[in-house]
């Protein structure tokens, strides 16, 4: 790895191997948190632990992916490296090798199934749009739907493997037990993964997260997993960091402002280690060039002659827009330069460029959503971006603002970043 761990790094690099049983490094956004965890595993594995007494558990498969990656370029490996789910299938399959169970990889397929059956007179509408059309009864009822058809077919969804492994007879899972677990983004864990994980019995345990970006509550994940992390795994210590080294100072300035009024916020704040002067944060509200934009990604009304590309990562609350704009791109063939992804997908990661599309009404924050999640949620985007953060703002057709304008616009005032609009006094 290129850059050299700071001193505050050090200190939980080592320290977790030198110094504690168990570890909980909790710090916010790009303080280097997953780099902290990597080096720590490079360390042990230098002072001649096994690799493959090391299991490294991440949040998703990309992130697994780019892990094995930075693994292999210091020419090491780990017993295990990828997400907690695959973790419990590998277990499933390899310890219980009599038992069939079918494997559900991924849910939504079943319920757009169970959509067709039910709705087989609507054959002709996708069925993501009728799922979208469903109120939160309906959709409820097809989660008990959903629930029958595993039972009936004896199928495991990834969440169903964790609790079935935390529920396994212990005789069942020595080669799994006793191990050297590292785990990123332990905000987002589940109590069902916490009791998968406490049934490993570790015999050390190095978790990473931040509270900041918990934003998986609407999954199941639960956020006092990680305030209880002492108590769960006694005989551990807890260590922060406090310096990002990912985005330009007034993104750092931008989130710290923009988190201070959640109530879900820690008392961490992020100091900026990179410190250019110019303004990285754009915010479009209500300008032509906007106007034109949002019919240009969402195709509402007359499209008329689209920019040509946009050269940054656009990232959207809800998977509806992800597929409304990958349509354009389509269409209107623009230059595959960039990509378009939720929130969600981007967890973890970092980019140059960073447009966050659709804060408003109807999409950010959403409205079903935690409020404090969607606070969080927030947080997460706008800490994804290294050098430019742009954000595209509008109101619903009532003239109704997203919740977010607020805080966005004061900020805009106090010259923390620079507001295109067409309205005086906006
Ligand atoms: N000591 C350091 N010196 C220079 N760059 C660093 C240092 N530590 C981390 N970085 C860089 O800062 C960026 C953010 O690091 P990383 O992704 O590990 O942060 P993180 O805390 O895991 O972020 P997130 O909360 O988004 O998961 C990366 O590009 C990483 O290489
Ligand atoms: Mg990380």
């Amino acid at each position: 790895m290129s850059s050299d761990a700071t001193p505050e790094q050090i200190a939980a690099i080592k320290g977790f191997w030198d110094k504690n049983t168990h570890l909980l490094l909790s710090a916010g956004a790009g303080s280097g948190k997953t780099f902290t965890l990597i080096q720590s595993v490079s360390y042990g594995i230098r002072k001649g632990y096994a690799e493959s007494d090391i299991f490294l558990i991440t949040f998703t498969r990309k992130a697994a992916a780019e892990m094995r990656e930075r693994l292999k370029k210091n020419g090491i490996s780990t017993g295990f490296a990828g997400t907690i789910h695959s973790l419990a299938y590998k277990i499933i399959r390899e310890s219980n090798p009599g038992k069939k169970y079918q494997i559900i990889t991924n849910p939504e397929t079943i319920f757009k199934q169970l959509i067709m059956e039910k709705f087989s007179r609507f054959s002709h509408i996708p069925p993501e749009y009728i799922l979208r059309a469903l109120d939160d009864v309906n959709a409820h009822s097809f989660l008990q739907e959903y629930q029958f058809h595993k039972e009936k077919n004896n199928a495991l969804d990834f969440e169903d493997m964790v609790s079935l492994v935390a529920q396994m007879d212990s005789s069942l899972l020595k080669d799994y037990q006793n191990k050297i677990i590292f785990i990123d983004e332990y905000q987002d864990t589940s109590p069902d993964q916490v009791a998968m994980l406490k049934k490993l019995n570790p015999r050390k345990l190095f978790a990473v997260g931040d509270a900041k970006q918990s934003i998986y509550q609407f999954r199941g994940a639960n956020l006092e997993n990680f305030f209880r992390f002492n108590q769960e795994f006694p005989n551990s210590g807890r260590l922060k960091l406090t310096a990002n080294f990912r985005s330009q100072k007034r993104i750092v300035s931008f989130a710290n402002a923009f988190i201070k009024r959640s109530s879900s916020a820690d008392k961490i704040r992020l100091v900026a280690t990179k410190k250019k002067l110019e303004k990285p944060v754009i915010f479009h509200s209500n300008t032509s060039a906007l106007q034109e934009n949002i019919r240009m990604m969402l195709g509402n009304g007359t499209t008329r002659t689209a920019s040509s590309t946009l050269p940054a990562t656009i990232l959207v609350r809800t998977n509806y827009l992800v597929k409304s704009i990958e349509t354009r791109i389509r269409e209107k063939k623009l230059e595959n330069r960039f990509s378009v992804m939720t929130i969600h997908k981007a967890k973890g990661l970092e980019f140059d460029h960073v447009i966050l599309f659709g804060v408003s009404p109807q999409f950010f924050p959403h409205p079903n959503g935690y409020p404090e999640e969607e606070d969080r949620i927030f947080y997460v985007a706008v800490t994804r971006a290294k050098e430019h953060l742009e954000m595209y703002a509008w109101p619903d057709e009532n003239g109704k603002e997203s919740r977010f304008l607020p805080v966005i616009t004061r900020f805009a005032r106090n010259q923390y970043l620079s507001h295109t609009t067409d309205k005086k006094g906006k």
